[in-house]
């Protein structure tokens, strides 16, 4: 898969995110279905997205034992998406299993990424609530290579992490980056974020965007700008 601008269709249900989708004409932007929007819409909405010929990223962040999650994953293989995630804390054997039950009979799988540390998780929490005394880069380079050893394609990161994730674990391994911003735009709640071409020097594979997109006056002229940046 070549790099892309993946939006993040943060809504609450089907009719508001098929209405936001039936303004592009032309270009289909790579979907992103969230938890809000799966578990408010069911699977469905996957299938429909998919039937309007949409690539999909389904990040419903699978984290349990790994016979739940290898069970869970075959489930969503056959839903036909294009890229699924897992959390790289449930460990190696974890995402192992989810390979395992993501691969259909014939061989063929959609990608399997994992999240290393959420963007949410600062220095503090991580040693305070999680009681991990390391520093936070070090922990999410730790988590990249655990994620490569258990054989999946690459992670969710900050797109200041990208290029380290690249060296440390090889230029095939996917760096799939929130926290994207406009340099003319409102960071909102993310802290460390990039432009698009910024993004786009660094390496990043997918980039994924949502209110910056979302929330504009003009959805699909701001789509096209982020593509413009990011693959022009
Ligand atoms: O609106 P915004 O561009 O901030 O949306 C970013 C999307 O990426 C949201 O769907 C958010 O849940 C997701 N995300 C993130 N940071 C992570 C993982 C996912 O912002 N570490």
């Amino acid at each position: 898969m070549g790099k892309d601008v993946i939006v993040a269709c943060d809504f609450p249900n089907a009719e508001t995110t098929l209405a936001f989708l039936d303004r592009f004409q032309g270009r289909k932007p790579f979907v992103k279905i969230g938890m809000e929007l799966f578990y408010g819409a069911g699977p469905d909405i996957v299938r429909e997205i998919r039937k309007r010929g949409h690539r999909i990223f389904l990040d419903l962040k699978l984290h349990d034992i790994p016979n739940t999650v290898k069970k869970a994953m075959s489930v969503l293989r056959d839903l036909d998406v294009d890229l699924v995630n897992v959390h790289a804390a449930g460990t190696v054997r974890m995402m192992e299993a989810a390979l395992e039950g993501l691969t259909r009979p014939d061989g063929t799988r959609p990608l399997l990424i994992a999240v290393t540390q959420l963007t949410s998780t600062d220095q503090e929490a991580l040693e305070q609530d999680l009681g991990v005394e390391r520093p936070i880069d070090q922990v999410v380079m730790h988590y990249a290579r655990c994620a490569k050893k258990a054989g999946l394609d690459g992670v969710v990161c900050s797109p200041l992490e990208a290029e380290k994730v690249h060296t440390a674990c090889g230029a095939e391994f996917l760096t799939v980056t929130p926290g994207v911003r406009f340099a003319d735009g409102d960071a909102g709640d993310q802290k460390r974020v990039m432009t698009p071409t910024e993004a786009k020097k660094i390496g990043s594979d997918y980039i994924v965007v949502g209110r910056p997109i979302t929330a504009a006056d003009d959805p699909v002229a701001a789509y096209r700008r982020c593509v413009r940046e990011f693959l022009g």
